[in-house]
């Protein structure tokens, strides 16, 4: 059977990653904007938004929420969901591997690990990108993105999980590969089988992600000179900064500030 784009089924997809803790979320970016901000942070740019699940709770906290995609299907389905319940939301269609704003925002968000660059030259371009629409003492919160444990990133088996709603059954699957090692590349392979009411779908999306490690990252950052580096967390928790003896890392959230 041909399998289609799962960011073509934006409503299947969203259930599928539905088992983050979005208000718990939202409240960590709001700490993150008291404690380590440089300027009155007002609007919030999320990059790969994909159905933007945090738009509705940054809203509710009176946040400008804005979205950058490639995929149309997730632009509408984002731009619906706004719409649905009055908030004024802002979205681009560009790559978030080299993209330019017309106005600049006050914090950039990548959600668990949608950092999609294949590539230095488009890891540098994305970070310029980043840096110019950044203003000045703005944030930039990273969710996950950097493989600070590749080992168990790259497990063989990947993750299976499932979520049901209503009359939704969803089983997904996600496994990440490592293939060109000079390249640090690797392939992300991600499955969702669908049973709704009588219907089934398979969907499925492929992508292939340059990994980024931690030191790495510190020496681009370093010499790109437009960032300042906050900090890095286990498990999107500000008071479990990753040390040396932290073991487990899942869903670390690294923080940079716009000089
Ligand atoms: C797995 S979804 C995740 C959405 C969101 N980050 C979340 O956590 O729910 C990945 C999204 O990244 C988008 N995407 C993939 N490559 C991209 C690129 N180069 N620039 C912008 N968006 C991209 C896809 O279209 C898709 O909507």
């Amino acid at each position: 059977m041909n399998k289609k784009n799962c960011y073509d089924h934006p409503v299947y997809y969203e259930l599928a990653f539905s088992f983050r803790d979005i208000p718990y979320e939202v409240g960590v970016i709001q700490h993150t904007i008291k404690e380590f901000s440089r300027c009155e942070v007002r609007s919030l740019l999320e990059l790969a938004c994909g159905p933007s699940q945090h738009m509705i709770e940054l809203s509710r906290h009176g946040l400008q929420f804005e979205g950058l995609d490639i995929n149309q299907a997730m632009i509408d389905y984002s731009k619906e969901k706004a719409k649905a319940v009055g908030i004024d939301a802002i979205f681009h269609k560009q790559s978030m591997a080299e993209f330019r704003l017309e106005r600049q925002v006050d914090y950039v968000f990548i959600a668990l690990g949608d950092l999609y660059v294949r590539s230095n030259e488009e890891l540098k371009s994305h970070l310029c990108s980043v840096a110019s629409a950044l203003r000045q003492g703005g944030l930039f919160l990273l969710d996950w993105c950097i493989q600070f444990e590749p080992a168990k990133m790259f497990k063989l088996e990947g993750d299976s999980w499932e979520v049901k709603k209503d009359d939704i059954h969803l089983q997904a699957h996600v496994v990440m590969k490592p293939f060109d090692h000079p390249h640090q590349l690797f392939e992300e392979q991600l499955d969702i089988e669908v049973k709704d009411r009588g219907d089934s779908l398979s969907l499925s999306s492929y992508s292939v992600k340059r990994a980024i490690y931690p030191q790495e990252f510190l020496a681009l950052i370093k010499n790109m000179g437009q960032f300042e580096f906050i900090g890095w967390w286990n498990n999107w928790s500000l008071d479990k900064p990753l040390l040396a003896s932290t073991e487990d890392i899942f869903r670390p959230i690294t923080l940079l500030r716009k000089l």
